[in-house]
């Protein structure tokens, strides 16, 4: 696996690559949700590049950008054994060098939600994957449903610049009890996290009851409830969505997706489920 950090470095380790080529970008602090992503990857393709950027344009002031894990050495070490060809680590300045000015904003389907609760978070991804796409270049990039949101705004963005990329989705990975993984799962105490499994199983709840003929209302007012008796402390969203436009749905239509973030302690978890 050749690592590389400056954009120079990067150029010349694609342009060595030959074959199709599949990429996927993260955060590091990998674990088993990267990993699908990563495995859904190597299949798809002859070649598979990572990056692992703690990107600080889509953290808020008062967000957790500077206790964000980081754990170069051993994601380097997983990536390698899974067979990533390439692994690009750029630092802060090569990714915004002195003088940066660009923003990808992506209205309507980032407005809502993630984008209500962190704003300009969503600017912050447009405009790294956009410049994580292009200088990649890959012929595919996968990202995972789990930030279901983000997965519409990066289609979007996709769709409209005419990235010459596919986009591949992978389904959510979870923890034996149904919470979904995250790297923020580590900020969880002991009870937090026993506690947290409730919102897994609010949108499971949620779900079923809206199978079963339940208006969409109090379906969503109950699994609320249920999280704050579970010791979450706030909840952001709880809503059900056209899983395109997110665009929120007072009645079943179409298809449709169970979205839903709250925080427990400091710690702000967001989850989904497809309806
Ligand atoms: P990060 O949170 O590191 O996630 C990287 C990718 O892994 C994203 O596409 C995310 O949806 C996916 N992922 C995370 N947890 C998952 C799980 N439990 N199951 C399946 N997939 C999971 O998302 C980001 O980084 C950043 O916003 C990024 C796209 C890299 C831009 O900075």
């Amino acid at each position: 696996m050749q690592i590389v950090r400056s954009s120079e470095e990067l150029a010349r380790a694609r342009a060595s690559l030959t074959g199709s080529l599949a990429l996927v970008p993260t955060m590091g602090a990998l674990h088993a949700g990267h990993m699908a992503l990563v495995a859904e990857a190597k299949q798809s393709a002859d070649r598979l590049a990572a990056t692992i950027f703690v990107n600080p344009a889509q953290f808020g002031p008062n967000e957790d950008f500077s206790r964000y894990p980081r754990r170069e050495s051993e994601d380097a070490r997983i990536l390698e054994e899974a067979g990533c060809d390439l692994l690009w680590l750029p630092s802060v300045s090569d990714i915004y060098p002195d003088g940066f000015s660009t923003s990808v904003h992506v209205s309507g389907v980032s407005d809502r939600w993630e984008g209500e609760a962190r704003p300009g978070h969503f600017d912050g991804v447009a405009t790294v994957v956009a410049k994580l796409l292009l200088s990649v270049r890959p012929d595919v990039a996968f990202f995972g449903e789990k930030d279901f949101q983000q997965l519409a705004v990066i289609r979007r963005m996709v769709e409209d610049l005419n990235i010459a990329v596919e986009i591949g989705a992978v389904p959510t990975v979870r923890e034996e009890d149904g919470l979904a993984l995250s790297s923020r799962n580590a900020y969880l105490s002991e009870e937090q996290r026993a506690h947290a499994v409730a919102l897994p199983q609010a949108l499971e709840y949620a779900r079923e009851v809206i199978r079963g003929g339940t208006p969409v209302r109090l379906a969503l007012d109950t699994a609320r409830k249920s999280l704050i008796e579970a010791a979450f402390s706030r909840i952001d969203y709880f809503a059900l969505v056209d899983a395109r436009t997110l665009e929120p749905l007072d009645a079943p239509a179409g298809e449709m997706r169970l979205i839903a973030a709250a925080a427990i302690g400091r710690t702000r978890l967001i989850d989904n489920l497809p309806l």
